[in-house]
């Protein structure tokens, strides 16, 4: 993970260079540190443990001066949090400073080498080791910096997105990347830098989103101009980003999650936009249609995917299953990628991310993408690596969401995935057209129906404040509310470190229930559908041994009013849609638990939003 940001131009590098910084956080925040080549030529780095804004505090009697610079935010990986191990580092002459996301596999090999030849190491990463082996190759070969990068990268094994200043050359950031993102912005005689877009759209739209093993050199004067490894000049293509700056800020909000999850009605409007039509008879993902025969050939479906996204995908498992009577099976990616799995052409492999960058879900996608599976992806981030890896797929289209905890991506990905099957089974002819005309006009009503949801927000946070003091949670689940009961655990641990665990309701009776007592609270998801009887019994058993029970009940339920503890009622909805209603008052929950608790929803411990590393 970690977040790097650059830039070159006339302006004063540093406030870009910190507010980029701030916007790449969710990738990682436990020190952050920012490289200048000053007015005077110095090569001035400065780093902290801790997030930006300690950084800030930092440099503020410093020499801050200079219009070339790169800086970033990290993720530990090799070496603990410490000004030590904060990038950038300065290579053993101070001449060159490098800045690092992604690992360097053989680093241990490469460090043993430099130490032989005298080299030594300030820091425990495996950064220190990129950043002295180039400027080892510049000086032994007298070649200049990215020739220098060159050979240096093609020794090395593992992930990078890096970007490295020479001192002696204040005129050129020189930037590289494999298997971590990097793009970098052309604005008029300046370019910037980033591991995404949004530290750039501030200045510019023209993006160029770098390929593997493609080097950037980015030159005074001089148009923007890419290299491979070996030095052949690659052609790249200038992209319009359509991202505007209130997408990225907190808007009035207290949090960004905040925003996030009451963005929701909107951004599942924007995702069905042009794809269901406007008589509300029909949905239409292109990419299915487009690619049909070889979807509907396939004998089975399987889903990768990590964290949310998982969650996500075993709704989209039932989903598929119900509508298009296809075998689908949900992995982890992470599981899939070191499986050795048994995948041929004769299945489809969708993989679902919202940032499209998570290493063990890009590695899934490569893996069965060698073996001849067809892969579609779902995924937020517009021009990410998934979405170029894949045979083809669909964007969420929610708007960039920068609170670690995923909300509006969620119901994203379960908008996205019901369009699939809805879709796919009208192509099929598996689904009868009575119900996929109930369920595309219910998928319509959704968004009025989130907002009438997002109504009970103080409620909820009244509700939270009793459970504040919790040290664990059960949240129970079945059919398609179980995964909605996994990541409604997901959510509350994340961000207010209480333990909680997700469970099938009917499991709970061979082992959690031997967790319930008077101090347990159970969040039981418990809307009427066919199988409302059998959830009914299992809040019995739990007050048989005095649980706690929060239900989330179908507005003017009766019954579980009388049996459980607290009821939260939702307006009804079709059973196969009632996770994109009963996710929101989960996420509110752990929202406001987390606050109550005085946790940093947006930022909490040790969790990055884009896991980049395996
Ligand atoms: C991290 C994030 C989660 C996310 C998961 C998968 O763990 O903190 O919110 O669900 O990665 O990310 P992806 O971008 O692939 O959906």
């Amino acid at each position: 993970m970690c977040g790097i940001v650059g830039y070159i131009g006339k302006r004063n590098a540093y406030p870009i260079l910190i507010k980029g910084l701030k916007r790449l956080e969710y990738r990682g925040y436990d020190s952050a540190g920012v490289a200048l080549i000053s007015d005077q030529q110095a090569l001035n780095v400065y780093k902290t443990k801790g997030k930006v804004s300690e950084l800030e505090t930092f440099v503020a009697e410093k020499d801050i001066s200079g219009t070339i610079g790169i800086a970033h935010t990290r993720w530990a990986t090799h070496g603990e949090p410490s000004p030590a191990n904060a990038h950038p580092h300065y290579s053993s002459s101070a001449r060159l400073a490098l800045i690092h996301n992604g690992i360097i596999e053989n680093y241990a090999v490469l460090k043993e080498k430099l130490q032989s030849k005298g080299y030594t190491f300030k820091s425990s990463t495996d950064t220190e080791v990129l950043v002295q082996l180039i400027e080892y190759i510049q000086d032994k070969r007298n070649i200049d910096l990215l020739a220098a990068v060159q050979l240096a990268l093609r020794e090395v094994i593992g992930a990078y997105a890096i970007a490295v200043l020479d001192r002696d050359h204040p005129d050129v950031v020189i930037a590289a990347r494999k298997s971590s993102p990097l793009v970098v912005g052309i604005g008029e005689d300046e370019f910037f830098l980033a591991s995404d877009a949004t530290p750039i759209v501030e200045y510019t739209d023209k993006v160029v989103y770098l390929a593997e093993e493609e080097i950037a050199v980015l030159r005074r004067g001089e148009p923007l101009k890419i290299v491979n490894l070996h030095n052949v000049e690659c052609e790249h293509e200038i992209q319009t980003v359509a991202l505007n700056l209130g997408q990225l800020e907190k808007g009035g909000y207290p949090h960004f999650m905040l925003k996030e999850i009451y963005e929701q009605p909107d951004c599942i409007r924007d995702c069905m936009r042009g794809r269901i039509n406007v008589e509300n008879t029909n949905v239409v993902l292109s990419a299915i249609i487009d690619y049909k025969e070889r979807l509907l050939a396939a004998k089975r479906f399987v889903i990768v995917a990590c964290g949310t996204s998982w969650h996500a995908a075993l709704i989209g498992k039932q989903l598929i299953e119900t509508f298009c009577r296809i075998p689908v099976e949900v992995e982890y990616a992470s599981e899939f990628r070191y499986r050795d799995p048994v995948i041929g052409s004769n299945d489809v492999v969708i993989a679902i991310s919202q940032s499209g960058e998570t290493a063990d879900t890009l590695a899934a996608v490569e893996l069965a993408k060698s073996r001849g599976a067809f892969i579609y992806g779902i995924c937020n981030s517009v021009g990410s690596s998934i979405p170029r890896a894949t045979h083809t797929g669909s964007y969420i289209h929610v708007g960039p969401e920068i609170g670690v905890a995923s909300t509006k991506a969620f119901t994203g990905q379960v908008t996205v995935l019901t369009m699939l099957a809805l879709t796919l089974a009208r192509e099929k002819r598996s689904i009868d057209e009575e119900r996929f005309l109930a369920t595309v006009q219910e998928l319509n009503r959704i968004p009025d129906k989130m907002k009438e949801v997002l109504k009970l927000n103080d409620t909820i946070a009244e509700l939270a404040k009793i459970f504040t003091y919790a040290h664990n949670f059960i949240y129970l689940g079945r059919g398609f509310a179980y995964p909605v009961a996994l990541e409604g655990a997901l959510k509350l641990k994340e961000i207010s470190y209480i333990h909680a665990e997700g469970y099938p309701a009917a499991e709970m009776k061979h082992g959690p229930i031997a967790l319930v007592d008077t101090e347990m609270p159970v969040v039981v998801i418990a809307t009427r559908n066919d199988l409302y009887e059998k959830v009914l019994s299992n809040i019995q058993e739990i007050k048989a041994r005095k649980g706690k029970v929060i239900a989330l009940v179908t507005e003017g339920d009766t019954v579980i009013s009388k049996i459980a503890d607290t009821c939260i009622e939702l307006p009804e909805t079709i059973e196969c849609l009632d996770p994109l209603i009963t996710t929101l008052p989960l996420q509110l929950l752990a929202y406001h638990v987390a606050v109550c608790k005085g946790m940093n929803v947006d930022q909490p411990r040790n969790l990055a939003k884009s896991v980049t590393v395996e």
